[in-house]
This record gives C-alpha cells, sequence and structure tokens, in this order.
C-alpha cells in the first residue's frame, strides 16, 4: 500500500493510472496520470477529494491506514469531476456519519451524479473557514478551473494548498511525490503545458482570475489532484500558469497540415524552409493525421505563429485538419499570428474552408493565402510563396 507524507500531518492517497490510454477517451497520456487524494489528520480527520472510480480498489483501506481505524469527518470535494469524485459514495457508506463539504454548485453537480443524502452535506461560501483541531481550512471558490463548481482549499497550519486541477498536469507519479524528486525538464513540464492545452486553456480568463485572487493566500506547498506535489517551486508552477493564462508565448511557428498525396506536405516543407531563410527559428512541423491533436494544441500553445494547410477534400478541408480546428475553437488560442496555405485540384475548397474557420474563430490571419493546384512547383507558387513568408515573418516579429 502506498501512502506517502506530504507534512506530518497530511498523508497522500493517491493512484497512478497507467493504463487508461486516453485522458478523457480523448487525450493520449504515453506517461500515465495520477488521480491525487490526501488526507489531514488531525482532530477531525479530513479527506481532500477522491479518485476515480475503479481506479484504486486500496483506496478505502488507505484511509482506514491513515485514520488508524478512527472516524473521517469530512470529505472536501474541490471538484466534481468524476476522476476526482468518483469514490464519494462508496467512502460514504464506509463512514456514513461524514460530512461532504462542497458549495451551492457541488451540491447541484453531486446530485446529478451521485444523489448522495442533504444530511451529509456541508454547504460552504467563498472564503469560508473551518477549524478542525490544530488547523483550520479555507475554501476559496475558482470558478471554471476547471468547471463551475471548483474550489481550492487552505491548510493553515501547514500552508498545503489542495488545488485540484489548477497547477496540475499528466504523468503519473513514479517513486516520489514531490517536485523535487524528479528532473521536472524531462517529463513533467512537457506534459503540464500539454495537459494546461488540452483541458485548462480554454479557461485562461478564469485562471487569472483565480491566480490573483490566491495571491494574498500564504501558500508553502502546492498539491494538486494531478501530477507532483510542488514542495521546492510552488512559486514556478504559479509562473508557468500565469504565462499561459497570459498567452505568452515563446519564439517560433507551427506548421501543422493534412496531405493525402504529398502536395500539401510538400508545400508544407518550402514554406517552413522560406521561414527559416528568412531568420525564424523553432519551426514545428505537424502532419495532422501522424501527430495527435493533443500535441499540436500544445505546441501552437508555446508558440507565437501558426500555420495551418489543407488539400481540399469533397469541396471542404481534410477531416484530420477539422478535427484540430475544432479542438482550436475550442481553446481559442489569443495573441497567435496565422497564415493559411492549401493545395486542390480545381477549386481551392481547403483553403477557403480554413479562412472561413479563421474568421469564425476571430483569429488573425497575417497574409494572403499561398495555394497550389495540383502540384506545388515553384512556377506556380513561387511568387505568392515569397509574399506570404515576408508578409508573416513581418507580423510575427512584431509581436
Ligand atoms: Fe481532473 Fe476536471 O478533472
Amino acid at each position: 500500500m502506498r501512502i506517502a507524507k506530504v507534512t506530518e500531518r497530511i498523508s497522500y492517497i493517491g493512484v497512478n493510472d497507467r493504463r487508461t490510454a486516453l485522458f478523457e477517451n480523448n487525450w493520449p497520456i504515453p506517461y500515465g496520470v495520477s488521480y491525487n487524494s490526501y488526507i489531514i489528520k488531525d482532530q477531525k480527520n479530513v479527506l481532500i477529494d477522491t479518485v476515480e472510480y475503479g481506479s484504486d480498489g486500496e483506496f478505502l483501506d488507505k484511509i482506514e491506514a491513515c485514520t488508524g481505524g478512527g472516524n473521517l469527518d469530512y470529505l472536501v470535494v474541490n471538484h466534481m469531476e468524476p476522476d476526482h469524485s468518483g469514490m464519494i459514495k462508496s467512502v460514504l457508506a464506509k463512514y456514513p456519519a461524514m460530512k461532504v463539504i462542497g458549495n451551492a454548485k457541488t451540491w447541484e453537480l453531486m446530485q446529478k451524479y451521485y444523489g448522495i443524502p442533504q444530511e451529509n452535506f456541508m454547504q460552504v461560501s467563498d472564503g469560508e473557514e473551518l477549524n478542525i483541531g490544530s488547523s483550520t481550512l479555507r475554501f476559496v471558490f475558482v470558478p471554471w478551473v476547471h468547471w463551475p463548481e471548483t474550489m481550492v482549499t487552505l491548510d493553515a497550519a501547514d500552508g498545503v494548498l489542495f488545488s485540484c486541477d489548477a497547477f496540475g498536469g499528466y504523468g503519473s507519479l513514479d517513486g516520489g511525490i514531490f517536485d523535487s524528486d524528479y528532473n521536472m525538464e524531462e517529463v513533467f513540464l512537457p506534459e503540464m503545458r500539454r495537459y494546461y492545452s488540452n483541458i485548462v486553456a480554454k479557461y485562461n480568463q478564469m485562471v487569472t482570475r483565480a491566480i490573483a485572487k490566491l495571491a494574498g493566500v500564504p501558500v508553502k506547498m502546492i498539491a494538486p489532484s494531478h501530477g507532483v506535489v510542488w514542495k521546492e517551486a510552488p512559486e514556478k508552477v504559479i509562473a508557468l500558469y500565469s504565462e499561459w493564462a497570459a498567452s505568452k508565448a515563446e519564439e517560433g511557428v507551427v506548421i501543422a497540415y493534412a496531405s493525402m498525396y504529398g502536395n500539401t506536405a510538400n508545400l508544407a516543407d518550402q514554406i517552413g524552409a522560406k521561414l527559416s531563410e528568412l531568420g525564424i527559428r523553432n519551426i514545428r512541423t505537424h502532419d495532422v493525421s501522424r501527430s495527435n491533436v493533443s500535441y499540436i494544441l500544445s505546441d501552437i500553445m508555446r508558440y507565437k505563429g501558426f500555420i495551418l494547410g489543407t488539400c481540399a477534400y469533397n469541396t471542404f478541408m481534410h477531416p484530420m485538419m477539422e478535427h484540430l480546428c475544432n479542438e482550436l475553437r475550442i481553446m481559442g488560442p489569443k495573441g497567435k499570428v496565422m497564415g493559411i496555405f492549401g493545395t486542390s485540384g480545381w477549386n481551392g475548397a481547403g483553403a477557403k474552408a480554413l479562412a472561413k474557420f479563421a474568421e469564425e474563430a476571430r483569429l488573425n490571419v497575417v497574409a494572403p493565402a499561398v495555394e497550389a493546384f495540383g502540384a506545388p512547383t515553384s512556377e506556380k507558387i513561387g511568387q505568392s510563396l515569397d509574399q506570404f513568408a515576408e508578409a508573416f515573418c513581418k507580423a510575427l516579429k512584431a509581436e
């Protein structure tokens, strides 16, 4: 049984999931993911969030081991998404006198998902505090990070902020539970950026608001519900989330293309080479039929510019490009420099469809599209490629 200490009073009772291929049945997690749950042992014993149902056959045993077979007084539900709330009914069945703590919106969702008895629910308001013996818990609402009911909880005595999805990331905890146990640059930081772009980026404004709200909260450690506990450098994850929420990007360009017979891929490479000639560094090119959209989104979030290209497909864009565009519509990237290119047999349908998407998504297309009918030979596209690249670079450098 895996029970690590966060502090003398707080234990980690989360679980690693390396069996699920796709998080939310959508996003690849080659390094797995952890569902973190914590127990505070005090005069009142408090469970902070649970784990996904069925992910850990020992979850109830871990609670019992931490409480020494004693009572569990409270379960704090920071977030109702089932990767954290999945064990509420099981825990309540074992500890029927336990109070489940949440806000008014938590209660609404809890009824829809689990239908727990009213007498077990304890509603808290934003900023409310609860004395548990040697410490006080403070509940701070951070709506839409990641659902409307989401809140975070501070244990005042140890300065541990239980932040649920906020400040979390993909990647299982392969031994230690702290940031100081890993070379964070290797897996956790890239996986955290990808998690942010996939799950949280839609709510950038809410993240900025939440971070501002937490500015006055005395935090020594951040204990999220996915990924490492930030013990050594909690300020680092706050800084990263602040940058990402503010859409701050690095120098570089993502080129993502859909190609059936190589013509659009060829054009993508010509654009990449031309941008490189003009001094652009960090060009990342993805074939949307090969790179999972999760990774393309992460790169688009990371860099200042992105260029989408597609072949025509049944008078529209290629379906795999449509998938990327749909995710971009949801993510709503801000402050990006965008370009478009396409190939077709006769009617330029792909580039037209991309232009329509960009307009509807209010993206900043900075140059006329490069288009080729059939093979993108230099005779056909040489001039328009030069014009495109110059306009794109100019806009990129002005950002
Ligand atoms: Fe990890 Fe929004 O749940």
